[in-house]
Order: structure tokens, then C-alpha cells, then sequence
């Protein structure tokens, strides 16, 4: 174990969504903090737990047999608060109160802002992106979209064997808020002949079109993906049944998206970024977010993560159609 000049104090918490592999990260944290001599201290369900004192010390055994599981030990939490200029401000000070020399945020977009609030405060914050939308433009990947596409590559495998039962239409409607990153990778990965996604809606007309133009290709059954941001899956259904005469069916998938046992390659990318994380601090960083570009974790700059909006593949959308018919 190594033994940095003063010994220095962090804190670490996940936000917002829960995401499979935030337990890794968590660990991964956990862990690297104490081989490099620092104390670490872990703060329950997101910013909330900072407001509420609600903060333990951790160590190496406390981050036990967590690494294969889903959720978050320390619990998450969106926090209106963090978005006041009051409840920024109050957190600093607990953060200072604590004696934090930097804080570990792991989570999304929403966490992100939270935490360079916090960093205009004068509190070193490190960044860990981890979601299962991938909707963040600073960085490739996102801890938990792996472990979510095969959840619901998985489903739709189940759903396909009923659809094709019974030569139904299946409209499956999957998260992402305001993306449709993970719509477009569910819909490629499944087989999907549409996917609806915010970024490019399409009218039902041209959904009904693409399902009549697939059946005179042969088809049997049909598979629409749609974005949670475009919603809707039950009404597009029933005007499918209603218009073609195809029994069709709608799954909204929920919450289920978010739970179970993390990918090796969920994982992977927690490990590395919530050790990067810690390694940052160690070398003198400040207010950074480790991220995944060019394939490597790198860090960037805060401020600089949270400017621009993901954009969606067109290329990928288009090849998803081709590869359906
Ligand atoms: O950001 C992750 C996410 O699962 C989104 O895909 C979804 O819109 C949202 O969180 C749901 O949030 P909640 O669990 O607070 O209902």
C-alpha cells in the first residue's frame, strides 16, 4: 500500500439512475483510494446523503463480493436540491465540512451538472459517467449500457417466439429519456424493421408502410423498437391492428432495463474508470471526468463534458432497416 504525503480524504457517491457496474466503480474506488493511502468515504442515495449526513467510512471489505452486482450499495437518488444555487451551495460546505479533499460522482448527465456546481464552489470533483441511455457526448461509453442492450436483446429473443407464434406485430418500447442511443443499439441488435427514436420521429404511416412492404418480402411477424422519448407503443399497436389487421402488441419494458448482474464489459469500464478516478486525485487533478474516446479512458475536463448533445448514428438507424427486411 502506497502512502501519499498528507493522507487525503474522499468522498464517493453514485446519482441519479442506477446503472449496472456502479457497484464496480464503487469498489474500484474503494479499493484504489486505499492502496494509494487515502481514507474514503461513502455517501448514501446520491447528493441526498450529503444534505442528511448520511456518510460512513469505507474499507477494502465493505466493497466485498459487489463487483457482479446490479443497483448501487450506496444507494441513488435524484436531487432536486442540487439544482437550486442554495442546495449547491450547502452541499460545498458540507463537502468542506466533511474535510474532503475531492469527491468521486459516479453517474449521468443530471450528476454531472450537480457535481460542477460543485466544482465552481471550489470542491475537486472527478466525474465516472455511468447510464444506461449513453446519451453523454464527452465520452463513448457509459457504465450500464452494455448489461441494458442484452436485457433487452434477451427479452426480445422471448418476444419474437410468441410474435412468431402467433404472426403478430410486437411494439417494444425501451428507455433512453430524451435519446434514442439505446433504441437504435436495441433495435440493430434485435432485429428490429423500425426504430422510433426522438431524434428522428417518423408518422405511423411510414411504420405501417415498412411493416406491409416486410410481410410482401415474406415476414411472418414484425418488431418495432421505440424510444421511451417517443412513447406512445400502445396507441402505434392498436392503429397497426387497427389499419393492417395485424395483431399487434405493445411491452413497454420499464424498469427492468436498469436491473441485473453487469456485463464483464460493464465491469471492465467501471473498474478502470472508478480507478482512474482515483488515480487522478492522487496526481494532483482536479474537476475532471474519466471517459472512453478513441478506445481509451482518458480524462477531460468537467466543464468541458457537459456542452455539447450526443447525436444519434443515421448510419447505424439505416443499416438496422436494411439488415430487417
Ligand atoms: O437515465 C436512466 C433512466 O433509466 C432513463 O432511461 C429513464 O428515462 C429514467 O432513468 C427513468 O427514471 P426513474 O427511474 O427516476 O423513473
Amino acid at each position: 500500500m502506497e502512502r501519499t504525503e498528507k493522507q487525503l480524504r474522499i468522498g464517493v457517491l453514485t446519482s441519479g439512475g442506477d446503472a449496472p457496474g456502479m457497484n464496480a466503480a464503487v469498489r474500484a474506488v474503494v479499493r484504489t483510494a486505499t492502496h494509494y493511502g487515502m481514507r474514503v468515504y461513502g455517501i448514501k442515495t446520491g447528493f441526498d446523503g450529503l444534505f442528511n449526513g448520511d456518510v460512513d467510512e469505507m474499507y477494502p471489505t465493505d466493497v466485498t463480493d459487489i463487483i457482479y452486482r446490479g443497483g448501487t450499495i450506496l444507494r441513488t437518488a435524484r436531487c432536486p436540491e442540487m439544482m437550486t444555487v442554495e442546495g449547491q451551495q450547502r452541499a460545498a460546505e458540507v463537502v468542506k465540512i466533511l474535510r474532503l479533499d475531492a469527491l468521486v460522482v459516479i453517474g449521468g448527465d443530471g450528476s454531472f451538472k450537480g457535481a460542477n456546481s460543485l466544482s465552481e464552489y471550489g470542491i475537486n470533483v472527478m466525474a465516472v459517467p455511468a447510464t444506461i441511455d449513453l446519451d453523454m457526448e464527452c465520452t463513448e461509453y457509459t457504465i450500464g449500457f452494455d448489461t441494458a442492450v442484452n436485457t433487452v436483446a434477451e427479452t426480445i429473443i422471448r418476444l419474437r417466439d410468441t410474435s412468431s407464434s402467433h404472426e403478430r406485430c410486437s411494439v417494444v418500447e425501451v428507455m433512453g429519456r430524451n435519446a434514442g442511443y439505446l433504441a437504435v443499439w436495441c433495435g440493430l441488435t434485435g432485429g428490429a424493421e423500425e426504430v422510433l427514436i426522438p431524434e428522428n420521429p417518423l408518422d405511423t404511416n411510414a411504420v405501417i408502410e415498412r411493416i406491409l412492404y416486410n410481410r410482401a418480402q415474406g415476414k411472418k411477424h414484425n418488431l418495432i423498437v421505440v424510444a421511451e422519448g417517443i412513447g406512445g407503443s400502445d396507441v402505434l399497436a392498436k392503429e397497426i391492428e387497427r389499419v393492417l389487421g395485424i395483431e399487434s402488441r405493445a411491452t413497454v419494458l420499464g424498469h427492468l432495463q436498469r436491473g441485473g448482474t453487469p456485463t464483464a464489459l460493464d465491469r471492465m469500464h467501471a473498474s478502470l474508470m472508478g480507478y482512474m478516478a482515483v488515480k487522478a486525485i492522487k496526481d494532483g487533478e482536479s474537476n475532471k471526468v474519466v471517459v472512453y474516446t478513441n478506445g481509451e479512458h482518458q480524462l477531460l475536463d468537467l466543464k468541458d463534458a457537459l456542452v455539447a448533445k450526443k447525436e444519434y448514428s443515421p448510419e447505424m438507424y439505416d443499416i438496422t432497416k436494411i439488415l430487417a427486411i
